[in-house]
């Protein structure tokens, strides 16, 4: 038995970051439900490729478009190829950032420490991470706004909500493997902010905001890792990349049509305690 009202069918999404490991599934999620996805990504072939695959697999058209985020007249460009396609957006995924991983080989003790963090790569984050989601917000919004509809999904973090656990890149022998940098929490913390000024600032054009944080996702970490994190959630595993389906089709549905500004947390727990 269906429910209307987490209906997407023929919505029309823009994923941000679609080919990254969650950016994908989100994409499976949107698609599977109905929704024409825009991929968009970096790389414009590959984009177009896993949007043709998508488009195989849902039976719903879908569009590759290579797009910088952080580029005006890149984004201004991805919403005019997704308007000459579809003729409008209805839900734009602002998911693409840079997310220094644990198993990030260049990510050594020693370049991440708080002490030494360099500048370029604190810019390079906050850079993608949060004007780029400025400016998608901005330039696929203000087309929503003007329709007086639309769904904005801001991909957060649990370490937009919480600080990171540094014991939890330690080897059982107390060996430190890596610290998590300040700029994720920082960039992160920034997105739930940005979220709750959008959705306040564009209640009236019938706009909704919301952020959506995920917690760590299974991805080939080390063992310990795997362990230490499992161990610290309360429901007892980090997740795995498609644990974040319903929650997208929530938020892109007129099922949390009566939610704005809000940070849907989907975390197994890690922020409980
Ligand atoms: N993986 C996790 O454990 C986890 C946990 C919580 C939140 N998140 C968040 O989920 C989102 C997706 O994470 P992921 O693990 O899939 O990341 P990922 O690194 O696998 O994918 C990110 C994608 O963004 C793209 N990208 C980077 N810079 C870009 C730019 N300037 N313009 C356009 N695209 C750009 C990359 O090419 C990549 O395909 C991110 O916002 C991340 O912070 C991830």
């Amino acid at each position: 038995m269906s429910l209307p009202v987490f209906s997407i069918d023929h919505k029309v999404a823009i994923v941000t970051g679609a080919l990254g490991l969650i950016g994908r599934e989100h994409c499976n999620a949107l698609a599977s439900a109905g929704a024409h996805v825009i991929v968009t990504d970096l790389n414009h072939e590959a984009a177009e490729a896993f949007a043709a695959s998508l488009q195989r697999a849902s039976g719903r058209s879908a569009l590759g478009v290579g797009a910088d985020i952080t580029d005006p007249a890149s984004v201004q460009t991805l919403l005019e190829r997704s308007i000459d396609v579809f003729g409008q957006v209805d839900v734009l995924v602002n998911n693409a950032a840079i997310n220094d991983m644990v198993e990030d080989p260049v990510s050594a003790l020693e370049a991440s420490r708080f002490e030494n963090y360099p500048l370029e790569l604190w810019r390079k984050c906050l850079d993608v991470n949060v004007t780029g989601m400025f400016l998608c917000s901005q330039i696929v919004g203000t087309h929503m706004a003007r329709r007086k509809s639309g769904s904005i999904i801001n991909i957060a973090s649990t370490y937009g909500i919480v600080a990171p656990d540094q014991s939890l890149y330690r080897r059982p022998d107390g060996k430190q493997m890596f610290y998590k940098s300040a700029v994720y929490p920082t960039a992160k913390g920034a997105v739930i902010s940005f979220t709750r000024f959008l959705a306040a600032y564009w209640g009236d054009a019938g706009v909704r905001v919301n952020a959506l944080s995920p917690g760590g996702v299974r991805n080939g970490q080390d063992e310990d890792f795997v362990a230490n994190y499992a161990k610290r959630t309360p429901l007892g595993r980090m997740s795995e990349p498609n644990d974040y389906h319903g929650a997208i089709v929530f938020l892109a549905s007129d099922a949390s049509r009566y939610m704005t500004g809000t940070n849907l947390v989907v975390d197994g727990g890690w922020t409980a305690w």
